[in-house]
């Protein structure tokens, strides 16, 4: 496992409550990892409680890197190894051109044009287009989530994580994120992506449900994909868009169970 978490349990501030209730799953190294859940569930808590972000510390348990234990460890610190954390909130990068802003993280100083083209390649922006491009508002919403991607990989880390409240993904088309989402796998990095776009989450190879705080499965994507219709009541839904055109072959029954056991508990 790249990424462990154990027994993690994140107060709010004021100490009252708990936003996230003992969470123990673990992410595999080079996989694509999808939180998904309701709104207020507990994603980008998660999120970033693993960046080290803010006052989101563990109350209890542990979280594990590479087999490091990093729980007391700052956002700077986690960042030194390989981790980062992109689309939180719309970055202030404005007036920087692209050229400059994908360089800013990149450790080797060496050959820094070749590697800004290769990563905006990888992120399927054409180099020559866009590197001296200013990020503005004449950057559309799809390339500049590019951009911002870019940058992220540009530092070349272990572990991305893309929280996407309502806006980043979104202005990406679904052909064009699948096949950028292959480049960064081939690059061996892991990707930790909050979605609440279903199709998108089907790239995801493994995945966690999160329900009110609690960890509920974590499994393939498709069996939590699964479960999560059947918390939310959504078999509609679930028959429909999720396994429409035989992509993911779990039959009537099996879903039927699923639905079953969901109620019984
Ligand atoms: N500092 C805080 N104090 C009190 N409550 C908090 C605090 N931070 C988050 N929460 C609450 O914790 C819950 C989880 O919030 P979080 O932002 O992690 O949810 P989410 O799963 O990312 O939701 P969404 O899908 O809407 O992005 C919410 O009910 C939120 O209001
Ligand atoms: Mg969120």
């Amino acid at each position: 496992m790249l990424l462990e978490l154990s027994g993690v349990t994140i107060p709010t501030f004021d100490q009252k409550c708990v936003i996230l209730n003992d969470v123990s799953f673990g992410i595999k190294e080079g996989s694509i990892h999808a939180i998904v859940g309701p709104n207020g569930s507990g994603k980008s808590t998660l999120a970033y409680t693993i960046m080290g972000l803010g006052d989101y510390k563990a109350l209890n348990g542990k979280i594990y890197f590479d087999g490091i234990d990093i729980t007391n460890l700052n956002i700077t610190e986690r960042a030194r190894l390989g981790i980062t954390l992109t689309w939180q909130e719309p970055a202030r990068i404005d007036g920087l051109s692209v050229y400059k802003y994908v360089s800013l993280g990149m450790k080797d100083k060496s050959k820094i044009k070749e590697k800004v083209f290769e990563v905006l390649k990888i992120v399927n922006l054409e180099p020559e287009r866009y590197y001296n491009r200013i990020i503005d508002k004449s950057l559309s919403g799809g390339e500049r989530k590019r951009v911002e991607l870019a940058a992220a990989i540009a530092m070349n880390p272990r572990l991305i994580i893309l929280d996407e409240p309502d806006s980043g993904l979104d202005f990406i088309v679904l052909e064009d994120f699948m096949n950028i989402f292959d480049n960064i796998k081939k690059l061996n990095m892991t990707i930790l992506l909050i979605t609440h776009r279903e199709d998108i989450g089907m790239v995801a190879d493994y995945g966690t449900l999160l329900w009110r705080g609690n960890h509920i499965i974590t499994d393939e994507f498709p069996r939590v994909m699964l479960r999560y219709c059947a918390k939310a009541g959504l078999k509609a839904f679930c028959k429909r868009t999720l396994f429409k055109n035989g992509a993911v072959c779990f039959d009537d029954d099996y879903i039927d169970r699923i639905f079953r056991e969901e109620n019984l508990s």
